[in-house]
């Protein structure tokens, strides 16, 4: 009861300080690996992404996909079992080290973009730590600057193209982005497009151009919760793409 209520006060903290000036960290994510390094074994994914959930519900809130979103997140690289995923939105890591544990082709290869350097370094240790560097990079946003060396990254891999992008980012930039990857073919014919927070806040643009796109990007919507608060409702949406 009081670690939901400590919580709550470290949501309200994040959410004051993301509307003043946006989110650069507030010293949240420095504890975090902390933990992760003395409590998590090492080369161990699982307990990793238990570590960052322990923490984050002793009374730190974090912007991770958490527990509840994070098995939809699974069951969608499960049910795709993509080559090549770009994820929009690395944060500390625990989403790209959920995602990357569930590869299972044996040439797989997450990019994740992170807008905020320190932050990104922060994702590498965890990833590090979970045994997963070889599998997942973590290149700066924003994704305009790095079409090309994507575009070679994934060269290296025979791929052209993402097979599942996870989009989690700057929710004005959900519409934008998606765009991007379709006009330099990033994405191709059956590609799944996975975004999270479309209940909360909400990412209108982008959920008007999925209704209005209905053969385009043909979705499903799942309803959640805001992670670690579970009384605040969300919404996940699993769009597949078709090239029309
Ligand atoms: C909701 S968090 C991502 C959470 C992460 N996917 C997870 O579940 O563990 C959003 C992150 O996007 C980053 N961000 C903001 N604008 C961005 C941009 N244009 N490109 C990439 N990342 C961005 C923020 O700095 C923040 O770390």
């Amino acid at each position: 009861m009081w670690k939901g209520v400590v919580t709550f006060l470290s949501f309200g903290k994040f959410m004051g300080g993301f509307f003043f000036h946006g989110w650069g960290g507030d010293g949240r994510e420095e504890q975090l690996l902390e933990y992760v390094l003395e409590n998590a074994e090492r080369g161990n994914p699982q307990s990793v992404i238990q570590a960052v959930d322990e923490f984050a519900r002793s009374g730190t809130w974090f912007m991770n996909v958490g527990e509840e979103k994070g098995r939809i997140l699974d069951s969608s690289i499960a049910k795709k079992n993509p080559q090549l995923v770009l994820e929009l939105g690395t944060y500390c890591g625990y989403s790209a080290v959920r995602m990357a544990a569930n590869l299972k082709h044996p040439d797989s290869k997450l990019i994740s973009l992170e807008l905020t350097p320190h932050i990104a370094d922060i994702a590498r240790r965890i990833i590090d730590h979970a045994g997963l560097s070889s599998k997942v990079e973590v290149l700066l946003a924003p994704l305009s600057r790095q079409i090309d060396t994507i575009k070679s990254t994934l060269a290296k891999t025979n791929g052209q193209c993402f097979d599942f992008v996870f989009v989690d980012h700057d929710k004005d930039l959900y519409l934008p982005d998606y765009l991007l990857l379709k006009e330099k073919g990033l994405i191709d014919e059956g590609s799944v497009i996975f975004a999270d927070n479309m209940g909360f806040p909400g990412s209108p643009k982008f959920w008007s151009y999925i209704q209005s796109h209905p053969q385009e990007l043909e979705t499903e919507v799942h309803k959640s919760a805001v992670e670690y608060i579970s009384w605040i409702r969300d919404t996940v949406t699993v769009s597949t793409f078709h090239k029309l």
